[in-house]
């Protein structure tokens, strides 16, 4: 080992069974890199998991009647199982569940307590659930989340907030300074332009209104906000603040953040900021890749294509795939993805360009000399451009990859490839061939075409772990000195006594219009699939329904406390209307003393709005507000129904002004 240390991290991941190809991306990018750095001597941390909290997971461990963690784990397994079937070489699966995060979380959050960079006060605001993200009414657009264009609910709670604008001065100067520090160039303008420089407001980081969460340990009921506790993986995974501690005496700060450009604002300002409260050094590079995505939109598993990456897998191999993810799309661009696409660059880059000048080569050397290369070589008038040009790849391998450029690194790759398929027509083998007198400038070509396959087969292995093993059995060699990073930088390593065993068709070209009808099928049947899931999990959840009505005999009573909780009143409907699109819904305009709430009931069966207008009904005022189907209700009106589905309002026994407390 030189000594050097490279650590590099991908985003934890949200444990989905929804996970698709595009979120394969930023792990086969972080693999590509760290399969490289390694090849070159470094002694490489990589670092990948899962971020298991929140009350997204939550919920949707409960609509499945799970806990939570027994739910996280089911998919940690698939995940694991997926990044063993892409090669995925992580040398750390941490996730947030762990005890060591756990108290890791809990440490960093009381140490910024302590030291004043966390204080208590109320948060109200928006929140949008599936980003888990705060806004204020400001941020919003239309009045959905910014983000992913959802609903957001309307929270009011009692928080602890980081001092994130403490930090805004330093988060700047520190960006000016370390130009490199957010790539691509645009994501930095991004940051500065539309987040830093406007102004920062300070950040909740604690919730009470869910439980799944790493609990605040001074403060029973709060629990520490997910991006806390999920940004905190990349240093309570090396041990930080445990007794066992090198790992991260030895790999941190970081090389460099993998993440989607989606997450770049909370890893380009959120974790700097904690990180500088907590007197650290900040990581050398935040990367933000853009996306994959399908007919310019998300990228999902109904959309048309099989974006499943353990099918696309199976189908074509592991390294095709992540050839296709690295080539396909300048990283840090958005790309398109179809599954046309990939097979296109299958059947060209890897059939025919690669898999060809293999074969070829392997073959030639066996019909011409029974597999054994002999020593003595004459050489041709196009060998020094080929010599040059292989010898000189490495370096603009070497350039692209500093700068995360998969893309480039393999345009120059598949130069080389190309330039030695020229090589072939050049000189025409077949030729020399029919004239024994030729043998030695034969055995010549051979060899230039053998030596390059030994410097590609090195080049590629970053990309693809499999392929060059496969090239290498071929040509028969695996000494770890003519199979280094450094090999390829000088012509001529491989033996001159070559021999060579042919293997097999490692890229068979694939039939587009046949490949596409089992696609169709295989989509077909995922759809299928997914319509009996849903209906298994709605019978499920009515199941549980059920089970919860009968069961509440047994409901423990309540204290008087409790029901004080709930706060009655006596409202009058001063005005009532439909909500479009819901044949259930009434929304009415409620007068409560001397203020008016707006309150959506399921009543509409029930009640006509010109009916309700006028009636005194008793609200529940103290309920958390709620949108539903997008419209704000602010309480509930109390009514009664009977087991043959009638209703009705519940009101007093006389009339009482409106706002008077029903006890
Ligand atoms: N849990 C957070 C990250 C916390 S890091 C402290 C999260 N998880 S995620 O599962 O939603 O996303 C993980 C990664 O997958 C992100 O980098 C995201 O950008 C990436 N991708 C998800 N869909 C993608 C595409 N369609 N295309 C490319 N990358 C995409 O965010």
């Amino acid at each position: 080992m030189s000594g050097k240390t490279y650590y590099i991290t991908t985003p934890i991941y949200y444990p989905s069974d929804k996970l698709h190809i595009g979120h394969s991306y930023t792990t086969v990018a972080a693999d590509t890199m760290a399969r490289y750095k390694r090849l070159q001597g470094y002694d490489v941390k990589f670092l990948t998991g899962t971020d298991e909290h929140g009350q997204k997971i939550q919920r949707v461990a409960e609509d499945k009647g799970l806990e939570p963690k027994a739910y996280t784990s089911q998919i940690v397994g698939w995940i694991k199982e997926l990044w063993k079937k892409m090669d995925i070489s992580y040398d750390t699966f941490i996730r947030t569940t762990d005890k060591q995060h756990i108290e890791t979380v809990q440490k960093i959050f009381k140490q910024l307590y302590d030291q004043g960079d966390i204080y208590k006060s109320t948060y109200e605001g928006w929140y949008c659930t599936p980003c888990e993200t705060f806004f204020t009414e400001r941020q919003l657009q239309d009045g959905l989340c910014p983000d992913c264009h959802r609903d957001v609910e309307k929270v009011k709670e009692e928080s602890y907030f980081f001092k994130l604008s403490k930090y805004q001065d330093r988060l700047i100067q520190h960006i000016e300074d370390h130009p490199e520090f957010i790539q691509p160039q645009s994501r930095q303008n991004e940051m500065l332009n539309n987040f830093l420089r406007p102004g920062l407001e300070d950040l909740c980081v604690s919730r009470t209104s869910f439980k799944w969460g790493v609990p605040v340990s001074f403060d029973e009921g709060h629990v520490v906000y997910v991006w806390i506790d999920a940004l905190s993986n990349y240093i309570s995974a090396l041990g930080y603040l445990t007794d066992q501690d090198a790992d991260f005496k030895k790999y941190w700060p970081a090389n460099v953040h993998l993440v989607g450009k989606e997450i770049v604002r909370f890893h380009t300002i959120i974790w700097p900021a904690i990180l500088m409260a907590l007197d650290l050094p900040l990581p050398k590079q935040v990367f933000g890749h853009g996306w994959l995505v399908i007919d310019g939109g998300k990228m999902s598993k109904s959309k048309g294509n099989v974006v499943d990456p353990k099918v696309l897998v199976e189908r074509y191999g592991s390294d095709a795939v992540r050839y296709f993810l690295m080539r396909e799309v300048a990283f840090g661009q958005d790309g398109n993805f179809t599954n046309d696409a990939l097979i296109q660059r299958i059947n060209s880059d890897l059939a025919n360009d690669l898999g060809n000048l293999v074969s070829r080569t392997i073959s030639m050397i066996e019909k011409y000399f029974s597999g054994q290369l002999p020593v003595n070589r004459r050489g041709t008038e196009f060998d020094q451009d080929l010599q040059q040009i292989a010898t000189k790849t490495v370096y603009k391998v070497e350039d692209a990859m500093e700068q995360l450029f998969f893309s480039d690194a393999l345009v120059s790759i598949w130069q080389l490839i190309s330039r030695t398929n020229k090589y072939i027509d050049e000189t025409q083998p077949w030729l020399l061939a029919k004239d024994h007198r030729n043998d030695d400038m034969l055995a010549n070509v051979m060899y230039h075409l053998a030596e390059t396959l030994r410097i590609i087969s090195i080049l590629i292995e970053p990309f693809m772990p499999r392929t060059p093993k496969l090239i290498r059995e071929q040509l028969c060699i695996s000494e770890p000195k003519i199979v280094s990073w450094e090999s390829t930088k000088l012509w001529g390593r491989l033996p001159q006594n070559l021999s060579v065993k042919r293997g097999i068709n490692m890229f068979p070209r694939i039939d587009l219009e046949k490949e596409r009808e089992i696609l169709e099928e295989i989509q077909e049947k995922n759809k299928q699939k997914q319509l009996a899931s849903q209906e298994k999990q709605q019978e499920k959840k009515q199941v549980q329904k059920d089970e919860k009505t009968t069961v509440a005999e047994d409901t423990p009573y309540i204290g008087i406390e409790d029901f004080s909780k709930v706060e009655l009143r006596i409202g009058e409907v001063i005005q009532c209307e439909k909500v479009e699109g819901a044949d259930k819904l009434l929304k009415s305009q409620i007068k409560i003393g001397d203020e008016v709430r707006q309150i959506v009931s399921g009543i509409a069966k029930h009640y006509s709005p010109e009916e309700m207008i006028g009636k005194k009904v008793i609200v529940v005022t103290n309920l958390k507000p709620v949108k539903l189907r997008g419209v704000l209700s602010e309480g509930m009106i109390l009514a009664a129904s009977d087991q043959e589905g009638n209703l009705v309002l519940a009101s007093t026994d006389q009339d009482i002004a409106s706002g008077a407390q029903v006890k």
